[in-house]
């Protein structure tokens, strides 16, 4: 098992990896006080076969709808009137047993119930497991935009079996490598040919097996890079906006595509891939390193997104309102190589229009 802590603002969280994780030694040393678990509704059934004595640690389990509705207003507020109803205190622990829905509203409910309360995540997805458990982030959506009601708030753990995602569609194993591939090119050369071999020589069904411990490695080093970056950047001022490699381009065709055409991980991929582009054609990045970042693109979104939904002007619209917030400046974080990246601040929107419509007849070309 792995074990390391990160630290933050107010304290550190432990952060668990294993296989088979002993869930049931974690909880019995820690203090008195109710645990309360949260999960969604399709989750719950799942585990019942996968993990039937996972429920029976907790106190109380709590179901949530599944998908992004869960993250709604009217379910946090639904959420926070059965923890009073269940006598909740303040020495009452929070469980997010999910996906990155089930973690950023239980981890918010926990931010404010009773002005905060400790909460524990168990991350079943790999997205949430590489990425949304980590880093106290939490939220809801409004209806003017996501995540637009949150708060900062670090889990006192993080426990993570990759044994989860034995049941997780594959489609959503995809979309999370997404964000793997998003740690390898801000951080590592070496790490970004490794992930290329693996993906394109391993199968997404095989790997999940983790047979060969080899999926437990690459969480491994996911967790440790965005754990890093945490630690130096909490709240976001700085170097933690490097996360965004791919979610600027990304966000935008995500809402523009729609959640069954395109995944979350599969429009940063290619929000990564057009950064490289992008960059390329301000002379910041060789032609072989985009031609590398494209191949594993495509590998990692196999299948093309239907043209229809591809909207250029609801695209450049995303991403003006976007700018808003920054004045009249649109900042990129652009590849300057393989494993390092620039914050790139663009001014000149017709042009970026173009080359945005440039690079879709690129991407439209991809079988
Ligand atoms: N807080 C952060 O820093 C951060 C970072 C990235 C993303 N996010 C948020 O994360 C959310 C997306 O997270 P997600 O992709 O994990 O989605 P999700 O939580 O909706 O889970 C996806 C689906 O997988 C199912 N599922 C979960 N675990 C499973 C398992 N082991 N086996 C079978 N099915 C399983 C769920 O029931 C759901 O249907 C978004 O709301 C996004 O905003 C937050
Ligand atoms: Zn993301």
């Amino acid at each position: 098992m792995t074990r390391f802590s990160y630290s933050h603002s107010t304290g550190s969280t432990t952060v668990l990896i294993s296989p088979d994780l002993d869930f049931s030694g974690f909880f019995s040393e820690r203090p008195p006080g109710k645990r309360i678990a949260v999960a969604d509704e399709n989750l719950a059934a799942v585990l019942k076969n996968t993990h039937p004595g996972l429920f029976s640690l907790f106190d109380g389990v709590i179901t949530i709808p599944e998908g992004e509705e869960a993250k709604s207003f009217l379910e946090f507020e639904r959420l926070i009137s059965l923890l009073a109803a269940a006598g909740a205190d303040r020495r009452t622990t929070l469980v997010a047993v999910g996906g990155g829905v089930t973690g950023d509203l239980t981890g918010f409910a926990a931010a404010t119930y009773m002005r905060g309360i400790p909460v524990v995540q168990i991350p079943t997805t790999l997205l949430s497991q590489i990425d949304s458990s980590i880093g106290g982030k939490t939220g809801i959506n409004l209806t003017p935009g996501k995540n637009l009601l949150g708060a900062f708030w670090q889990p006192e753990a993080i426990l993570i079996d990759p044994v989860f995602l034995k049941s997780l569609p594959l489609r959503e194993v995809y979309s999370a490598l997404g964000e793997m591939l998003k740690y390898c090119v801000l951080y590592s050369g070496s790490d970004f040919a490794e992930f290329t071999e693996m993906i394109t020589t391993t199968p997404a069904a095989s790997l999940i097996q983790n047979s060969d411990g080899k999926l437990t490695a690459w969480i491994e080093k996911s967790v440790r890079y965005k754990t890093a970056v945490v630690e130096a950047d909490e709240k976001e001022q700085n170097i933690r906006a490097f996360l965004n490699l791919g979610h600027t381009l990304g966000h935008a065709i995500e809402k523009h595509y729609g959640f069954d055409e395109l995944r979350h991980g599969e429009a940063v991929s290619i929000g990564i891939w057009f950064a490289s582009w992008l960059s390329g054609t301000m002379g910041l990045l060789d032609e072989k390193s985009i031609e590398k970042i494209k191949f594993c693109v495509q590998s990692l979104v196999p299948r093309k997104p239907q043209q229809k939904i591809w909207n250029q002007e609801a695209v450049m619209s995303y991403l003006l309102k976007d700018k808003k917030k920054e004045s009249d400046v649109l900042t990129f974080i652009l590849p300057v190589k393989i494993g390092k990246c620039e914050r790139v601040k663009l001014t000149d929107f017709a042009l970026l229009d173009d080359r945005i419509r440039e690079f879709r007849k690129q991407e439209l070309q991809w079988d």
